[in-house]
């Protein structure tokens, strides 16, 4: 059972972490879609902006509580995120709520040890609206997905990408339900469910970098194509990990190993995406998005 000071933590760190993440999935798929679906592209616009207002409480509410470790980590924000926010919005047309990310860079340090008592209720119940409107977000890119599959909508983001968007949502609302019936896993279990999950998400970033990038970018789709082969045997070896948990110790240090190259390479590409020097069809936020979630990954197999 979660103390009311883990909690609220654990809360508000994931908060942080996802609802960034999931607004910008909405960043990424509302102007994929063809002018004849623009209705679906302003009610895409119009979620966004309620995540963003979420997101925004949350950053309020986590002054002093969020771990020096999460603020450290480049999983809630880096140094490309602003720029590439700006010139996300300027390619794009979406507006983004860039005081956010304005006042999360102001913020980092901050730490002061504040009264938790009366927030534990506060964090229960941004907990249970963002589980609402989750679950209609991920009706509609559900409902999308489905269309897509039988051919009756078009989304220039491939259906996997659909898909992969999908399962963070997924992962998301289930880590939160999680900490709302204040569970704890045991760090054995815990750790084979996220490697699980985050090696199969790194193996399917080193596919959709290879396919997003221009046909000309021969050493790049090289090494993406690289990292694609080598996640796939990773992931493999993860899924033994269920009846084999014997083996957690190896694949956690592959892990580390394979996926902090995988991040110096996301790295290097979102700054040559920003740099505009690599030539691709992959927009700046995603760039940082996807190295967020690398270094997201990265901080939680160090400390698990
Ligand atoms: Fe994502
Ligand atoms: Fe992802």
């Amino acid at each position: 059972m979660l103390s009311d000071k883990e909690y609220m933590s654990h809360s508000l760190e994931l908060n942080l972490f996802f609802l960034r993440i999931i607004k910008e999935h909405i960043i990424f798929a509302a102007p994929a879609l063809p002018p004849k679906n623009l209705d679906l592209t302003n009610m895409l616009i119009e979620m966004k902006g309620r995540f963003e207002k979420l997101l925004d409480r949350t950053v309020d509410m986590s002054l002093g509580i969020v771990s020096p470790e999460v603020l450290a980590s480049g999983e809630l924000v880096t140094k490309f995120t602003l720029p590439a926010e700006e010139k996300t919005q300027s390619l794009t047309g979406i507006p983004i709520d860039m005081s956010i990310t304005k006042k999360q860079l102001g913020s980092r340090g901050d730490n002061s040890p504040g009264n938790i008592s009366p927030m534990v209720s506060k964090v229960s119940e941004l907990n249970k609206e963002i589980i609402g409107l989750m679950n209609l977000a991920l009706t509609d890119q559900e409902n999308l997905l489905k269309d897509v599959l039988i051919c009756k909508a078009f989304s220039y983001i491939y259906p996997l990408m659909l898909d992969h968007v999908i399962r963070e949502g997924h992962f998301y609302v289930m880590m939160l339900s999680r900490l709302e019936k204040r569970d704890e896993l045991d760090s054995v279990r815990k750790m084979i469910e996220e490697e699980l999950n985050w090696n199969r998400i790194m193996h399917e970033h080193s596919e959709f970098i290879r396919g997003y990038l221009d046909p000309s970018e021969d050493e790049l789709i090289q090494t993406a194509d690289k990292f694609a082969v080598e996640t796939e045997k990773l992931v493999a070896e993860t899924e033994t990990l269920p009846s084999q948990p014997a083996n957690l110790p190896g694949v956690t240090r592959q892990s580390l190993n394979l996926v902090t190259n995988l991040r110096n390479f996301k790295l290097q590409g979102v700054a040559g995406i920003l740099g505009c020097k690599i030539k691709s069809i992959i927009p700046p936020l995603l760039g940082d998005h996807v190295l967020r979630e690398a270094n997201h990954y990265l901080r939680l197999l160090k400390t698990l």
